[in-house]
């Protein structure tokens, strides 16, 4: 038995803009029967590109129902623009969180929602093709690149929970490794738009590894050093070593990463320095 949230079991105990509407301006289809969820999303634009209104009919578990009904709670009222920029995260955070196993729910509504914007634009399915990855569950190249750069996602498990991409056969894994070792050489993997809200454990890892493959190799040229502290919200806790250890210039090195830390992170993060 999954652990939901009693948001996650409101709204699927009684979904919300369940239907269809029959002269939508965008329609998105992702899923199928066959690979036990599927989930289309109908949406009506107005003249100002303001999703006017949104429904949608799904097969699928609890989290499907509730990560469908919640989409369509998001993107009503707001424009198509604003409506790109939601992501997975953002419905299973509107719900309270999901269960990492059944954070494919929100992919699939992120896709829904990616493919309904495409219909209303007019852009074809062909013109959107990427190459199939799995079979089994029918998950694209794009959607597997998507959820790893949105989600920070680092191991092939986690892609199948975000994906459902690996569930089954597994003729696809050495594919999907593949995938992943070609974006973790795309530094940084977990690189999020500077708009995008992090979670905890995103934002900790983004930082870390920030540290490790930008700023200690610069300090390190000139016989410097850092460690990462600690990170509590938006504080980040280094202490400096080498020569930097006690050095009356240690403001402005931490001024230096703290800006670096902001353009790769989050514009919020301060950085002090603990002297140990
Ligand atoms: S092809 Fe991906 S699990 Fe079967």
């Amino acid at each position: 038995m999954w652990e939901y949230t009693e948001k996650v079991m409101d709204h699927f105990r009684n979904p919300r803009n369940v239907g269809v509407i029959d002269d939508a301006d965008g329609v998105g289809e992702v899923g199928s029967m066959a690979c036990g969820d599927a989930l289309t999303l109908y949406i009506k634009v107005d003249q100002q590109g303001r999703i006017k209104d949104a429904k949608f009919q799904t097969f699928g578990c609890a989290s499907a129902i509730a990560s469908s009904s919640a989409l369509t709670e998001l993107i009503k009222g707001k424009t198509i623009e604003e409506a790109l920029k939601i992501t997975n995260q953002d419905i299973a955070d509107y719900l309270g969180g999901l269960p990492e196993q059944k954070m494919h729910c929100s992919v699939m509504g992120r896709e829904a929602l990616l493919a309904a914007i495409a219909n209303y634009k007019g852009q074809s399915r062909e013109s959107l093709a990427s190459p199939l990855v799995c079979e089994c569950f029918g998950v694209t190249q794009e959607e597997i690149e998507r959820a790893i750069r949105e989600n920070g996602l680092t191991t092939r498990e986690q892609v199948t929970h975000y994906t459902k991409a690996g569930g089954g056969c597994g003729s696809c894994h050495e594919r999907i490794e593949e995938i992943l070792a070609r974006l973790k050489k795309e530094v940084p993997v977990v690189a999020l738009p500077a708009q995008r809200r992090l979670t905890n454990l995103q934002k900790m890892r983004l930082v870390e590894e920030t540290i490790e493959r930008q700023i200690r190799p610069e300090l390190q040229k000139d016989g410097g050093d850092i460690e990462l502290v600690d990170v509590e919200g938006n504080r980040v806790m280094v202490s400096l070593r080498g020569v930097c250890t006690g050095c009356p210039s240690s403001n402005i090195t931490i001024k230096g990463i703290e800006q670096k830390l902001k353009e790769m992170v989050s514009q919020d993060l301060v950085v002090e320095e603990v002297r140990q």
